[in-house]
């Protein structure tokens, strides 16, 4: 790397200034890039350090929005989650995280970008993957996989060299966070059966100490974005946080799961995403009133795919575009709001309205004067009951038959 530039995604932490120091020693010109993603303030001030570390230079750049907008927007209309269960909020900032690098990369010049991931995660394959997709001719360097120093090797080296060593003791934690959710993994977490300690949790009240009052909360959506809280009109980077304030308080938004990551290991993931999960459950809600039976049960296997694919790092590939076509076709009725009851660690819905809804009071009330026309169901029943009567005609009862056949 003689002589070469690359620019590194940079946190302020031990590992990626390491890294840029490792840079230095190889003879490259290291430039750090600092995101900000919704993660919370640096608690030192990242552009000094770097540059005292030695990078040739060090931005510093506020991506909020464009990640609310043109990612989590996305994976809230897809009602986006891996396994089921997980909002997949750091699977989403990292093929942001790569286009602000290759964007930082043609600004300097460099010929290689580089990150802080290790070689037992998911994240390397986002990091690398994207930039393959949308910058091929960028060389992606990760010199924590490639160095292969233990955590107190790597202390030793940052002390050798001048870069400020954590001295309070470490958390056993592993946390990765931003606008749509926190993670924490690793330390005690690592056995499965054991329970996650008060200390894990930031984003989240211990359900228990929740207010014993519940909170309604109401979400606006126009054209499946969320649009408002409580009546108020608010761009989604902004909701997103107040969202998970009115949530969290209420001890909503935790998530403990084994999952199965792309390199083949099955870790323990521990989640808070507030927000997230608020806004999925009241969106699929709001879909429940505005799509047909059959665009809802073909949108759940598209939404399962969607998952897969931002977890896999194949943000940027044409099956995610195509994806977004159809979903930004089932997204055009998705005006409406949902009301959720937060209470003590849970979400229900109380309430739902559409602004053209496909339920109709007139055709579901019991009342005899509904619109539904009861007289034809007779008919209907006749023939979709056909192939059952048929069979039971050739074969008796299938119970019977099954005993007989025994
Ligand atoms: N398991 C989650 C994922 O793969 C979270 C990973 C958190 N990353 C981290 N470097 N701590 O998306």
């Amino acid at each position: 790397m003689q002589g070469e530039k690359v620019v590194l995604a940079y946190s302020g932490g031990l590992d990626t200034s390491v890294c840029l120091k490792w840079f230095e020693q190889r003879g490259a010109e290291p430039y750090a890039l600092y995101l900000d993603l919704g993660q919370g303030e640096p608690a030192v001030d990242v552009k000094k350090k770097a540059l005292n570390i030695g990078a040739a230079d060090a931005f510093v750049r506020d991506a909020r929005a464009e990640f609310a907008d043109e990612y989590v927007a996305p994976a809230i209309k897809a009602n986006a989650m891996y396994g089921g269960r997980y909002p997949l909020f750091t699977a989403l900032g990292r093929p942001l995280i790569a286009k602000k690098l290759v964007e930082a990369a043609r600004e300097v010049g460099a010929e290689n970008i580089a990150h802080g991931s290790t070689g037992k995660g998911n994240d390397q394959v986002r990091f690398d993957v994207t930039t393959a997709s949308i910058a091929p001719d960028l060389k992606v360097v990760a010199p924590v996989r490639e160095w292969g120093m233990s955590r107190p090797e790597e202390m030793e080296f940052a002390r050798e060299n001048g870069i400020p060593v954590p001295t309070t003791k470490e958390s056993p934690y592993s946390v990765d966070e931003n606008l749509f959710g926190r993670s924490i993994e690793a330390g005690p977490l690592e056995d499965p059966d054991h329970e996650p300690t008060p200390d894990v949790f930031e984003m989240t009240a211990e359900p228990e100490d929740a207010p014993d009052e519940p909170r309604h909360v109401e979400i606006g959506f126009e054209k499946g974005l969320p649009t408002s809280l409580d009546g108020r009109e608010m761009a989604l980077v902004d909701l997103i946080p107040a969202l998970n304030v009115i949530a969290g308080e209420h001890g909503f938004g935790r998530i403990d799961m084994i999952e199965d990551r792309l390199v083949g290991i099955k870790s323990r993931e521990i989640y808070e995403a507030p927000a997230a999960l608020a806004l999925i459950q009241a969106h699929r809600e709001l879909e429940s009133m505005t799509l047909t039976k059959d665009v809802l049960r073909f949108k759940a296997q598209v939404e399962q795919r969607y998952a897969e694919l931002t977890y896999d790092g194949l943000w940027f590939t044409p099956l995610k575009a195509a994806l977004d076509a159809f979903i930004d076709e089932t997204q055009k009725t998705a005006t409406g709001t949902v009301r959720l009851k937060l209470y003590k660690g849970s979400a229900t819905v109380s309430g739902r309205t559409a602004e053209k809804p496909l339920y109709s009071q007139d055709l579901a009330t019991y009342d005899p004067n509904s619109t539904f026309d009861e007289s034809a169901a007779a008919g209907f029943i006749a023939l979709w009951g056909l192939p059952a009567r048929q069979w039971a005609g050739v074969h008796g009862d299938v119970e019977s038959a099954r005993q007989k056949a025994e």
